[in-house]
């Protein structure tokens, strides 16, 4: 069996969704293995726009097994919801792996109750309980999808205060999504090619994020693992996804967001707005220092670039090449812990000043753009293997091996990566 495994790079929010979509018929199964309804992945297909928050991506497709893996959390109602609100698009078959925690009532009531008692230092959750409840699977007291399966025995195993809410709620929730319930890892066992879609990102991961400004789930290919019951030596590629510019929503630091007239563009021109919450998202550059973080922890063997379009009319477009202390000077190449005593050391490149909205070919890129590209690339060692140049699956352009490297990079760079990474026998395989 064969897995590869799609993550995001940033804060979330990269269009990892439209990637899934991209690729999935090219799999069996696609298995969703963190968070929970606070992921948002937005989709379009034939001009029609979906957005899937618990659900696999791969649910738009026919013939696709999607499963939600042990490590997500899950809230059968929100489940249910977006199910009825895809109608006669949601096509895949749906498996709930009997190891995932659920999303009780008390623990968004808790949820929304810490976000309001921490006042002007709340985190900016989605309010959607997520938190609590891995904590209650962390503290051995939550219920288990496997537990709607015979709930006088799991109500039984602890004491209780309310026990008549929660087994009430229990017996909903079983009505809800009882015919979906399985053995996650029999499942993946059976299938031969399976994409694991990561949620939220590696810089909300739950220890190497922007702790405690994080999700409480690990975002990162470790946590994707684990979440779906796969081995590293399933693992083939690790796309990860980053846009051509850097976007958080909620709270905690983000180095080089752009507070002026560019981050406002930004969030105008790449309509970023949350598709969980509808909240406005922060905007500003990309940051070379997070990406590299990113592709230590994840093994990233590829890259997907989302919304370079978006930077179409910039005159000037920056990349963070390294963080600078703001007492000292003393220049830093890594994510520090305290991120917050650092500020963004930039490149920056003449922008492209042309239309690339919806194009297909690497060729026919701006040369600037191209520039851009290669620069963000290899100064991350990975090669590009999607650039996305609008939302719809069409408006991408899929790089054929070494396409977006200039001539001497090729010769030099290119082939050192490809042995690193074993991208050769990747783009083979594909
Ligand atoms: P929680 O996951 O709801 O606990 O929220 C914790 C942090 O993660 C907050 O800053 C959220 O805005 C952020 N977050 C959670 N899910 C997503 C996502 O899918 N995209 C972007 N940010 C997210």
């Amino acid at each position: 069996m064969k897995a590869d495994v799609i993550v995001g790079m940033q804060w979330g929010d990269e269009g990892k969704g439209k990637i899934v979509d991209l690729i999935a018929d090219n799999y069996k199964a696609v298995v969703r293995a963190n968070g929970g309804n606070n992921a948002g992945h937005s989709i379009s297909v034939n001009g029609k726009n979906f957005a899937v928050h618990s659900l696999p991506s791969g649910v738009l497709q026919e013939g696709i097994i999607n499963l939600i893996g042990a490590g997500c959390v899950v809230n059968p109602k929100a489940i249910v919801q977006e199910i009825n609100k895809l109608g006669e698009d949601f096509k895949g078959t749906l498996k709930i792996s009997d190891r995932c925690p659920l999303v009780l009532s008390k623990y968004i009531e808790e949820d929304i109750r810490k976000e309001k008692e921490k006042g002007d230092k709340s985190i900016g959750t989605t309010l959607r309980g997520i938190g609590p409840t891995y904590a209650g699977l962390k503290n051995r007291e939550a219920f288990l999808v496997g537990d709607l399966l015979n709930i006088e025995r799991a109500l039984d195993r602890y004491s209780l205060e309310n026990i008549d809410l929660i087994k009430k709620e229990l017996e909903e929730y079983k009505e809800m999504i009882g015919q979906y319930i399985c053995d996650g890892i029999s499942e993946i066992k059976k299938q031969e090619t399976i994409l694991i879609e990561g949620a939220q990102a590696t810089m909300l991961d739950n220890v190497y994020g922007t702790y405690p400004f994080v999700t409480s789930s690990n975002t990162i290919v470790s946590g994707l693992l684990t979440g779906s019951g796969l081995n590293h030596k399933n693992i083939r590629n690790v796309i990860g996804v980053t846009k051509a510019y850097c976007t958080r929503v909620g709270n905690g630091p983000f180095i080089t967001e752009d507070l002026g007239e560019a981050g406002d563009l930004i969030r105008k021109i790449g309509k970023e707005v949350g598709v969980s919450t509808g909240r406005p998202r922060r905007c500003g550059w990309i940051d070379l220092i997070q990406l590299k973080h990113a592709v230590q922890l994840n093994g990233i063997t590829s890259l997907a670039v989302m919304k370079s379009d978006v930077l179409d009319t910039f005159p000037i477009v920056k990349v963070c090449v390294a963080y600078r202390n703001i007492k000292t000077g003393e220049e830093i190449d890594y994510v520090p812990y305290v991120i917050e005593d650092y500020e963004a050391v930039y490149k920056e490149f003449d922008g492209w000043m042309e239309k690339t909205y919806g194009e297909t070919s690497y060729e026919k890129l701006p040369r600037n753009l191209k520039d851009y590209l290669e620069f963000v690339s290899e100064s991350i060692g990975v090669q590009i293997k999607y650039i996305s140049t609008g939302p719809e699956r069409e408006s991408t352009i899929v790089c054929e091996e070494n396409e977006f490297f200039g001539v001497e990079f090729r010769m030099e760079t290119a082939e050192r990566i490809c042995e690193y990474y074993d991208i050769a026998n990747f783009m083979k395989e594909d």
